[in-house]
This record gives structure tokens, sequence and C-alpha cells, in this order.
């Protein structure tokens, strides 16, 4: 194949044709990455689920091999794991020679049964025996995949992780062979993906080192969710806790709108939009502060209205959105209400009455509310935010608008997500790394469209491999995420400046002609300033993707509302939001491919993965500020080579 088809990824592992999801089986053997994958030998959708397989000895580079483990008459081969059976405790090999051992699920077409089953190569993965045609495990169930297996040392045996979708459970099994399977435990339903309807799905259990001491570690729970996540569709969640060789116990979720950790939809970033003001609520009374930034307010789908500062005394009057038509079952809302409980009032009017209503609490005390509007959907409704403040000190925080198929409430603020773009699932951990890593990959696309992004002759494209690490943080311990470091091996041409003011930096990039559509890039910044800060990228005259940092709201965003085509879903079309606390300078790490952006913020605490499907021409490049002339620490840039020459 050339790769070089319309946003064929140069730096991403693609099947040369046919359909992929979820990677399966990574494991290291004898100077080899190995890659399975399901894929469709078929077909550009979904269906005759196989084990593709690639390898790369760096984990950069691919060489796509035959299929490794084709669909069966009598089974489909879904998600599972390899582990390297060093010992040959499954007896499929030598002790000269151990097997790799494949657990993965078969899907019953005519029963729909979904049970465990195993299969073992004695040579390097290049062909696979099953071990009969029976599963080593069935619980009976239609919902019962994904076993990812691990070696558990300190209770020497083989532990097995697989998810009850349905269930919202992960099941956990244990085994001295691999072959024969001994329930231990279950965990869930926790955190998100819990609704009827919504799926739990292709589980890890991990060991992390935190801060990077391998004498202080703590276990991750890695989880994949459909239905359920922030953007819609598919995408990651995490537990951290501990296990003991039979029960993951996980700590205590995180603090409630915990900055840097969680974070909802919002639409923040313009003005009034068509709100209508009546009264002196917003923008009216002596200013009492000047930071204009903080005074916004978008349409009628959300908002952010921190008038904290501006807005001074006697803040009286009322902010009306325009007519809409509700059309989800929920409408959720983070409110505030300044120091003065009870003198905001959120309102939702139909017919002319107030048909749902909440009051805002001290600052201090943001809360999700829902107003369950499943009864009103289709009618035409507005909101309204009323404010009753006469004294000094006025101020409302209106942070959330959030229209959707859950009640977010606090429960579901305490999430943590592995990845707050849309493009990132099903990933899961490496056994047998040579230095003890942990390195997962995921499928970078979203269940919501995946079949319809329209890429030929494939389908989805793998995420770059990422080294998994746990880090203490101002909230809590949390997963951090970098691309693997062989990524630089791809490094072309190359630009670098440090300490320079921001307007210089934007001089140096365009005296460089610096574009180009696979890009990485180091940005270190002050951000103590008011103004905020951004990359725009893969652009042109009618093209742009921007990353944008507030420092005042602490938002980080990533803005696809001109990124390219979204045509097959409305979703490639909208701006993510992260809340990311402010530490005085920003770092981020961008790697841009020809169709798809990854983004680690604070050495890889907040991520986004996202496809970006641009015009060829849209190639351009640019830093900015909106105010101020902020530091940069550090600018890189580097023009990435393909990995397919
Ligand atoms: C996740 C998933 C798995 C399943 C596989 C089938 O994306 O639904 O649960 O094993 O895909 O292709």
């Amino acid at each position: 194949a050339s790769y070089n088809e319309q946003w064929r990824p140069k730096l991403h592992y693609t099947p040369q044709r046919n359909w992929m999801n979820d990677p399966n089986g990574m494991v290291y053997l004898n100077g080899e990455y190995h890659l399975f994958y399901q894929y469709n030998p078929q077909g550009i959708k979904w269906g005759h689920m196989s084990w593709g397989h690639a390898v790369s000895r760096d984990l950069i580079h691919w060489e796509e091999l035959p299929i490794a483990i084709p669909e069966a008459p009598d089974i489909a081969i879904f998600s599972g794991s390899v582990v390297y059976d060093r010992n040959n405790t499954s007896g499929f090999g030598t002790t000269a020679n151990p097997p790799l051992v494949a657990l993965f699920t078969g899907w019953n077409k005519s029963n729909n049964n979904q049970s465990q089953y195993a299969a073992y190569s004695l040579d390097q993965g290049r062909t696979w025996t099953r071990y009969g045609t029976a599963p080593v495990l069935d619980i009976g169930s239609t919902e019962s995949r994904d076993p990812k297996v691990f070696w558990h040392a300190a209770t020497s045996k083989w532990i097995m992780v697989f998810a009850r979708a349905t269930d919202h459970k992960v099941a956990i099994y244990g085994s001295t062979n691999l072959k024969n399977w001994t329930y231990l435990s279950d965990f869930g339903p926790l955190g998100a993906g819990t609704a009827p309807g919504q799926l739990w799905e292709v589980p890890d259990l991990v060991q992390l080192p935190i801060d990077g001491n391998t004498a202080n570690q703590k276990w991750a729970l890695l989880l994949s969710i459909n239905g359920g996540t922030l953007w819609g569709g598919s995408g990651m969640q995490y537990f951290l806790g501990n296990f003991n060789g039979v029960t993951f116990t996980p700590d205590p979720l995180p603090a409630v709108n915990e900055p840097g950790g969680v974070l909802y939809q919002d639409f923040e970033g313009s003005t009034y939009g068509s709100w209508t003001v009546t009264g002196n609520a917003f923008g009216a009374g002596p200013a009492q502060g000047t930071l204009p930034d903080q005074q916004v307010v978008t349409g009628y789908r959300g908002s952010r209205l921190v008038n904290t500062f501006l807005n001074g005394d006697s803040t009286t009057g009322t902010l009306t959105s325009p007519d809409f038509v509700i059309g989800k079952p929920y409408i959720s809302f983070l409110i505030g209400g300044g120091n003065h409980p009870g003198e905001t009032a959120f309102n939702l009017i139909v017919d002319g009455k107030v048909v749902r209503s909440a009051t805002g609490q001290n600052e201090e005390l943001l809360r999700w509310n829902a107003f369950d509007v499943t009864a009103l959907q289709g009618k035409t409704a507005r909101l309204q935010i009323v404010d009753t403040h006469t004294g000094q000190w006025g101020h409302i925080n209106i942070d959330q608008i959030v229209f959707s198929d859950n009640a977010f409430t606090e429960n579901d603020n305490r999430v943590l997500w592995a990845d707050f773009g849309r493009d990132f699932y099903a990933a899961s951990t490496f056994d047998n790394h040579p230095t003890g890593d942990k390195v997962w990959i995921g499928w970078m696309s979203n269940w919501q469209y995946a079949e319809k992004v329209p890429t030929y002759p494939w389908r989805s494209a793998m995420t770059l491999p990422r080294k998994l690490t746990l880090k203490t943080t101002p909230d809590g311990i949390r997963l951090h995420q970098e691309p693997v470091a062989a990524l630089t091996t791809q490094h072309a041409a190359s630009l670098k400046f440090t300490n320079l003011p921001l307007s210089q930096m934007r001089q140096n990039l365009t005296a460089a002609g610096v574009r180009g559509k696979t890009l990485e890039v180091l940005l270190e910044v002050d951000t103590t300033g008011p103004g905020s800060i951004g990359l725009k990228m893969h652009t042109s005259a009618f093209e742009e993707t921007v990353l944008q940092y507030n420092p005042i709201t602490q938002k980080l965003s990533l803005d696809h509302q001109k990124s390219g085509d979204s045509s097959f879903d409305p979703g490639l079309s909208e701006v993510h939001v992260a809340t990311l606390r402010n530490t005085g300078t920003l770092k981020l790490r961008v790697v841009l491919d020809t169709s798809s952006i990854e983004v680690f913020a604070q050495d890889g605490k907040l991520v986004f993965t996202d496809l970006l499907l641009s015009s060829p021409s849209s190639d351009g490049f640019e830093l900015y500020s909106s105010s101020g002339d902020p530091l940069v620490k550090n600018l890189e840039v580097y023009e990435l080579k393909t990995i397919w020459n």
C-alpha cells in the first residue's frame, strides 16, 4: 500500500484495507511488539470478526502480517488479550519454547452466547492453534466479553478481568494454568456508563508506580464505556484502588467539581449571544474588578457566568434564553449563587409558567442540579436566571448547562476520564513489556460514527502507544499518559526557541514558515496573566482547529467547529472542554497527524484524542494570545516523518 490516500495517518497504525476496531492481545516477545486487533477481512464495516496482526520493533513502525486468528464456523473472534506464558503453565508449549497464549471472547452466532476461549502460538505469534472448540470459561451470558489476563506475582496466579457489559460489572477470575478459571469477585457498577442501555467493555487492571517509585504502587482499573460519556458515544474512564489478588477495592472518588479532574460540556467563549437581559443583573452596577474575561455567556445551550468581580451592587434582574425545543430528557446545570444563598433562581419556563426551578447556593457550594424534562420533550421552552440580590457584591455562577440523556449529578462529576476527546476507546496495555513499563494503545474512533468515517480503503486507526504513569497532583493521584519515547525518531525539520514573549515567538514561526499536517509541538507558557493562549492548527482560509487555555476559567478547550469534514456526524464539529488547574505554567504536547490530534497537557495529566478530517490544503500553524504578551518558556515544533517508508 502507498499509505498516501487522503486522511491516511502517517504515524498511526492502520490496516492497509478494511475495517478495524479494538486493539487486542498486545504483547512483547523477542524484540517484537505485537498488535492484534478486531478486523473484518471482508469489508469496511464491522463484521466477520477476526484478529488482524501487526508487529513493530520500536512501537512506532509497524508491519502488517496475515490474519492471526480468523473467524471460525462456530464463533466470531471478539476482543481479548495475549500473555507470554514463560513457565509453560498451560502446557501448550515446552519449557524451551514457552507459548504465547491468547484469551479472547468467542461470539456464538447461533445462540448469541459470549464466552472466553483460548488459543496459543509457538512461533512468535505467526500461527495460532485454538485450544479445543469449547470455551475455557462460559458463564452462560450473551454479554460477557473482552478477557484481559495478567500474572499476579503476589498470589502466584493468572488473573482474568472481563466485562459483564450490560450488568456494568467487571468479573475477576483466577487460574494457575490459563485453562481452568475460578471466580474471585465482581467490581461495579460505579462511575459512568451504568444507566440502562449503556455498556461496560474491555477492562484492564494494572499496577502503576506512583511518581516513578516502584516501591509505592497503586492499581488502576481501566474501563471502556459505550454511552454515558462526556461527548456521547464511547469513551474511557478509570478507577484507582487496591487489588489484593481477589478483590479490586476502589479509592474514594475525587472531590466534587475538582479542577483538572472532571469536566463537562460547557459552551463558554462567546458573549451574551441571544439571551435577553432585564434589570441590571449582568453588566450593570459599578465595576468591582478588571477581569472582563470572567463575564462570559453563551447561547442557551450553556454558559459560564462568572461576574464575581465585574458586577457590583444590587444585581437585580433576569437573563432569559431564547425559545428552544426540549430535545433531551435532562437539563443539567452547575449553579452557584454568590454569597447570597437563595438569591439566584434558575427556572425552566413553558407556556409562560415556571415548570422547574432551582436556587443557587453559596459560590463555594457549586452544585449540579438536573431538571428531569422527559415529560416535556418536544415542548417549546426557555431558561431564565433570576437574581434578586440587593446588597453589595452580587455574583452568580452558572458554570455549565448540559442537555443530555443523563442527569448529571455530583457523582457523575466524580468520574475520572482517561481522555477528554471523543475518539479514544478499548485501550489496553502490553503484556511482558521489556522494561516493565505499562504502555497502552487505544482505538481512535467512537462507536457513534465509526462506520461512517469517510476514509477508504481502510477504516479506523490506533492511537500512538502511550506510556502510563501515576503522579501526585494537587487534586490527588492521577493517571498520566505520554507518547512512547520512540516517537522522537520521526522528528524531521525542527525549531526550538526558549524564553521569549509570545509575540516574538509568533514572528519566529512566521519567519520559519512553519506549517504541516504531521507535527509534534511542545509548548510551555506562562499563565499568570488573564489572556487566553492557544494554538491554531491545520489552518487555511476556511478551516482551523483551535486549542485554547483560558487561565481565568481554567478551561482547556479544543474547538472543532471549523476543523473540516463533519458531515457524517455533528459530533465532529464540537468544542471539547476540560478543566485544568492553573498552576502558572501551561505545558502542552500536541501530536498532529493527517486525520487526528492528540493533546497531552501538563505532562499527560489531561489528554484529548480526536479525529480531525481537515482538507489537504489546511496545513497552517499559529500561536496566539487573546491579550497581553505572555512569556513562552519553551516552544518546539517538529515535522514528523511518515512511518510507512
Ligand atoms: C468494543 C467491543 C468489544 C467486543 C468487540 C467486538 O469495542 O464491542 O466489547 O469484544 O468490540 O468487535
